[in-house]
């Protein structure tokens, strides 16, 4: 293993010792040219009301990390799998000693001494509680209560905010100022169904052949269950270990809460052997495990029963993490925070161990995201594939679009004050050190309408994909779509997985959901298989996959070839014969990974 090298840092004896900030100037940081569509300014917002203040300190060593991070993830790279630890992710991720000297001078300034301060374990970010009014002599700027028309959600933002120019360089983002994200689970569509059958209730049917070649239960072409994503993806035969200390982790957001009566009542009809069995619960930034059936939330409901029903007898962990709007006038405590992935990685990234495959069901448009949060919350999920872990995040449910109103006429806008007609990727899957899971329906699979997919705006197209991407780009018709999309950009989904007619357990009936959100913990699981069968091996877990997949995993997975993703008043782009921006690279064929995993050092 290399050692780490020596950074030289670029802003040394920019300083004088003691900092004048009363006198500096103020020059605006990050401004926004209006709230985004759907939000309107309501009020000034009160003096006294409590905001949470988040504050990014630049990482410079990040692209060393990021260096790290595509050398141990490529199988031809002689440092494959050579995860970095704790200590040495922090050591990349923390900021120069004189941006923490600079900034708790500032802080100082406002009457705020280290016992007011939460610092990260990297103290890469720093919290602090602060009244409104505060925050505006800090920043330069007046909050107002936005509101949001149409599910009358309120939230306390700005438009604009400013620091002393002394400090530009030692900030990276301050948040919540100009951020508006919805954050929206999503869309799990429910439909209640007395017609869905419990699979082991369903003696009819017959068998139809697989994408893997093999013969599957007919029923699966309805009705998706444990047993069928098995069998489709051709792991039918293969036990997990619950004592080798491989673990799938789920994460909950926007208060959805995963019930246990229905987790235990779907075991029981769909995994017999896991009924009885119980996962990890852990509460992040005061997450809450209500268990009340009235407040049992569909997708978190869908993601443990068929997260950790695949699984069994893995050992699963769910993170309940808070931070969700609406603002309440009549508290002073702050429940109006950031979106919550900075909270969630930053008690993720501080422990020494954690699950090696992780996958997540929510997200938002890239664009209602501010750059300078997304940099950030992507670099915190690239240290996370330095440390070994698998991350999965579903691709959205809008196709090219972002999943308002009917596909075939609905108008997509950018944001950016040009209000110029674009497509609208979804964010954290637009993030290049994440692996973003399309939809499937049916067998034969076809790629499902609603598949998110496409190009981000803010990451450029990594390296591990230039190859798969140019191809796919090469075969469009010239002058396809364009100016609707960044040909330049990071591109998703990377694999695909089915993504309708799931057969889930809520509030104590069988009922039928459908989203990428279905596909998300699907992929996962069978990633958290390959681990199980890597780390019995003696081999270290997979980590991020991407530089994987595109290099030879591609070659296990059943390509999609039909359907395309409708959205923004387009028809989208088509499913082809290798990568598409629909369905990826595909779907997994468990055996024919294992084979390769086990094969690769
Ligand atoms: C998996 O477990 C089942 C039930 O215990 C057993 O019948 C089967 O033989 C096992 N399969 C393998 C490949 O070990
Ligand atoms: C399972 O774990 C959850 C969270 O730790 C807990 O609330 C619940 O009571 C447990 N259920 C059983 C059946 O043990
Ligand atoms: C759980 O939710 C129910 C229904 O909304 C509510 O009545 C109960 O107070 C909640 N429990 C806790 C501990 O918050
Ligand atoms: C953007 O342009 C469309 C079509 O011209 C218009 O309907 C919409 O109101 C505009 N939005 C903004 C925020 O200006
Ligand atoms: C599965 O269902 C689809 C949609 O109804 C149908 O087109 C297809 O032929 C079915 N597959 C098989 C193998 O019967
Ligand atoms: C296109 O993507 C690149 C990153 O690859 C980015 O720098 C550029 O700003 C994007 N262009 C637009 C119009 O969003
Ligand atoms: C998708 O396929 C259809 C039918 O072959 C074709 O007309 C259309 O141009 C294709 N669209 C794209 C974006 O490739």
């Amino acid at each position: 293993m290399r050692v780490i090298t020596l950074f030289v840092f670029p802003f040394a004896a920019a300083l004088a010792s003691a900092v004048p900030f009363k006198g500096c100037q103020h020059k605006v940081k990050e401004s926004i040219h209006g709230p985004p569509r759907g939000w309107y300014k309501h009020a000034p917002a009160p003096k006294h009301y409590m905001l949470e203040l988040k504050i990014a300190l630049p990482q410079p060593r990040f692209p060393e990390l990021e260096q790290h991070l595509w050398e141990i993830s490529d199988p031809s790279h002689p440092r494959y799998g050579a995860h970095l630890s704790k200590q040495e992710t922090q050591a990349l991720m923390a900021p120069h000693p004189e941006t923490l000297d600079v900034v708790r001078e500032w802080l100082a300034s406002h009457g705020l001494v280290e016992e007011n301060l939460i610092r990260s374990s990297a103290n890469d970010w720093v919290t602090i509680r602060v009244p409104v009014g505060l925050a505006e002599e800090m920043l330069d700027t007046t909050y107002h209560v936005y509101k949001h028309a149409e599910s009358g959600d309120s939230t306390v933002r700005t438009t604009s905010y400013s620091l002393p120019e002394i400090l530009h360089d030692h900030v990276d983002l301050i948040q919540p100022t100009t951020m508006f994200a919805r954050f929206k689970a999503f869309k799990s569509t429910l439909h209640w169904t007395n017609q869905v059958q419990p699979a082991g209730l369903s003696p009819s049917g017959g068998t139809i052949t697989g994408p893997a070649g093999n013969q599957v239960d007919a029923s699966c072409n309805n009705t998706i269950t444990v047993s069928c994503l098995k069998q489709l993806y051709n792991a039918v035969d293969y036990n997990t270990s619950a004592t080798n200390c491989n673990k799938l982790g789920l994460t909950g957001y926007l208060e959805q809460y995963a019930n246990n009566m229905d987790l235990q009542q779907f075991y029981q009809s769909e995994n017999p052997s896991a009924y009885g069995s119980n996962y990890t619960f852990i509460s992040v930034n005061g997450g809450m495990n209500n268990q009340s059936y009235v407040v049992a939330g569909i997708e978190a409901n869908l993601d443990t029963q068929f997260g950790f029903g695949l699984t069994w007898p893995t050992p699963g962990t769910f993170y309940s993490t808070s931070g969700k709007p609406p603002f309440d006038p009549d508290t002073t405590t702050s429940a109006d925070s950031n979106e919550p992935y900075s909270y969630w990685l930053e008690y993720v990234l501080s422990h020494d161990t954690i699950p090696q495959t992780i996958s997540t069901s929510y997200g938002d448009d890239e664009q209602t995201v501010p750059y300078t949060y997304a940099t950030r919350v992507c670099a915190g999920m690239a240290a996370l594939g330095a440390r070994g872990v698998s991350l999965i995040f579903s691709s959205g449910d809008g196709g090219v679009g972002d999943g308002d109103g009917d596909p075939a006429t609905q108008m997509c806008y950018s944001n950016d004050g040009r209000n110029v007609t674009k497509f609208l990727p979804d964010f954290p899957a637009s993030c290049p050190h994440v692996t973003s899971v399309g939809g499937t329906i049916n067998i034969p699979e076809t790629a499902v309408s609603f598949s998110g997919g496409g190009f981000s705006n803010y990451f450029a197209r990594p390296p591990y994909q230039e190859a798969a991407v140019s191809a796919y780009l090469a075969m469009l018709p010239p002058g396809t779509y364009e100016g609707l999309y960044n040909s330049t950009g990071r591109a998703y989904p990377d694999v695909a997985a089915q993504a309708r007619d799931f057969l889930v357990f809520f509030q104590g009936k069988a009922a039928s959901a459908a989203g990428t959100s279905c596909s998300a913990p699907t992929f996962a699981a069978f990633v958290s298989m390959l681990n199980d069968a890597r780390i019995n091996a003696g081999k270290t877990p997979l980590g991020f996959l991407n530089p994987l997949l595109y290099s030879s995993g591609y070659q296990a997975l059943n390509d999609i070839t039909k359907g395309n993703n409708p959205g923004c008043g387009t028809q989208g782009f088509n499913a082809t014969v290798g990568w598409d921006p629909v369905t990826g690279y595909g779907t997994p064929n468990f055996e024919k990974l294992k084979d390769l995993v086990l094969a690769m050092p």
